[in-house]
């Protein structure tokens, strides 16, 4: 024998039980896309129309990337790298598949090192948001708030620091005493606050305004580009597409279904991001503002409209709150597959790993805190900041990679008896469906978007 198994091993590791894995990958799946995106773009694409569409979208490409990362990793029983490489084997494939999990562990690196920084923008603005900042501000007072805020490297360097170690703490507690116990506590608080939103934004005044904007039927909105917004979206909200899944689906139970289990964590997500959208816009058009994404919603739009309600430091404090928590558990699973590499390549202390991986990827986080203030004015390629290339490179080209790569091996090189073993598929009928949908619509609805996004950046840069 050569060195003892190690117990923080993913192959030992297991989820207490089926609903902590399904609360656990969907506290990775809810994060900054469901609040800050998915509702505006609903309003403006159709409304309803859209969230028909977008349920497609979250049936035909999400859930079945989710289900073939999953049942590869319950297969596997270890980080992604290993994983793959397992899996090659029983294929009698090359062991070059491997590479899939290495695309994953630097997509997590990349997406973490700047979840940290807008992590703690959200952290800053329980406080200022509690403490009355914003109290009857001007449109002008608040956006002054953000700006000063963005540039000032120290403070930005402050949040990200506090939300890293926080998450290192966590991560570096292991399966069962770090990610799960995290998870207990924040998940139902979660819902919880995002209840107490949902009554608060009922009584604002603006809510059938609101929900009119993110559900009525709106199809001449609807056009093509439409589509591809609605599958990118499936496919990011889901965390898909770089192993986080596949590193989570090495601790589920043997016996748990899968196809249940994927369902029931994409309409948990789905869900958060309907309840998002019905908690926010009812706010924003009860003060007669303009509607926005991303970052100018959530901390300029948002902390004027709550500046101008009554109760509203409160239930803007617990709004940040809630982001605060949702942007955690996705931090969280970003982590895994590199950390799970690395423990069992190295037979290395869980902890160890978590504090060197933190620190790496603090000090590339700071790369994204000076794109917003000393840094602002260096560019790279197509005029991108740093911040905005490690967002691009990871989202727009190494996460839809992975996830194509993903499926298909799935469907293509597996054993085919394997995938209908996992699934509990018994039918040929039904096996068929499978990889029609898995191994043929999914693979080319990523593909789609991702030459959607890419090709105008590629072709600008051969003009
Ligand atoms: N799903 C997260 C969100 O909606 C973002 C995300 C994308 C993510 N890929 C991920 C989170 C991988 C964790 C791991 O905001």
């Amino acid at each position: 024998m050569a060195t003892p198994p190690n117990s923080s091993h993913a192959s030992s590791q297991r989820w207490s039980s089926r609903w902590l894995f399904v609360l656990a990958a969907a506290g990775s799946a809810v994060g900054l896309g469901n609040i800050w995106k998915f509702p505006y773009i609903a309003g403006e694409n159709g409304g309803g129309a859209f969230v028909l569409i977008y349920l497609v979208c979250i049936a035909a490409v999400g859930i079945p990337i989710m289900v073939s990362e999953v049942l590869m990793g319950r297969k596997g029983r270890s980080s992604p790298i290993h994983t793959m490489r397992k899996l090659a084997k029983v294929s009698s494939r090359s062991e070059r598949w491997s590479i899939l999990g290495w695309m994953g562990v630097l997509a997590g690196f990349l997406i973490l090192s700047y979840y940290a920084v807008i992590a703690g923008w959200a952290v800053s603005y329980i406080w200022a948001s509690g403490s009355g900042a914003f109290d009857g501000a001007s449109a002008q007072a608040v956006g002054a708030h953000f700006d000063a805020f963005l540039a000032s490297p120290i403070e930005l360097i402050g949040y990200q620091t506090g939300f890293m170690i926080l998450t290192i703490w966590i991560v570096g507690r292991g399966v069962t005493k770090g990610l799960e116990t995290a998870i207990r506590w924040l998940m139902p608080l979660l819902f919880l606050l995002l209840i107490a939103l949902l009554v608060y934004s009922f009584n604002s005044g603006g809510f059938g305004q609101g929900f009119a904007f993110m559900f009525d039927m709106k199809w001449e909105a609807v056009t093509a580009d439409s589509w591809l917004i609605a599958m990118g979206q499936a496919f990011f909200t889901l965390s898909l597409g770089m192993g986080t899944m596949m590193a989570y689906g090495a601790y589920v139970p043997d016996d748990a279904n899968l196809g249940t289990t994927v369902v029931t964590i994409a309409g948990l997500d789905t869900l958060i991001a309907l309840a998002a959208g019905l908690a926010i816009f009812p706010i924003v058009f009860a003060n007669g503002l303009e509607i926005a994404q991303g970052p100018g919603l959530t901390f300029v739009t948002l902390p004027l409209a709550f500046g101008q309600m009554p109760l509203g430091d409160l239930f803007g404090a617990l709004f940040f709150l809630l982001l605060s928590f949702a942007a955690i558990t996705s931090a969280i699973s970003l982590t895994e597959p590199a950390l799970a590499y690395l423990v069992e390549e190295y037979n290395a202390k869980r902890q160890r790993v978590a504090i060197s991986l933190g620190i790496i990827c603090w000090a590339l986080g700071l790369g994204t805190v000076f794109s917003f203030n000393i840094w602002s004015d260096i560019t790279f390629v197509g005029g991108l900041t740093f911040f905005d290339t490690v967002d691009y490179f990871s989202q727009n080209i190494l996460l839809p990679l992975g996830g194509m790569l993903i499926t298909f091996f799935a469907i293509w090189m597996l054993p085919k008896g394997l995938v209908d073993q996992q699934l509990g598929i018994d039918s040929p009928k039904l096996s068929l469906g499978w990889r029609l949908v898995a191994g043929i619509i999914a693979p080319l609805g990523v593909l789609a978007v991702f030459l959607s996004t890419t090709w105008p950046l590629l072709s600008g840069l051969w003009q």
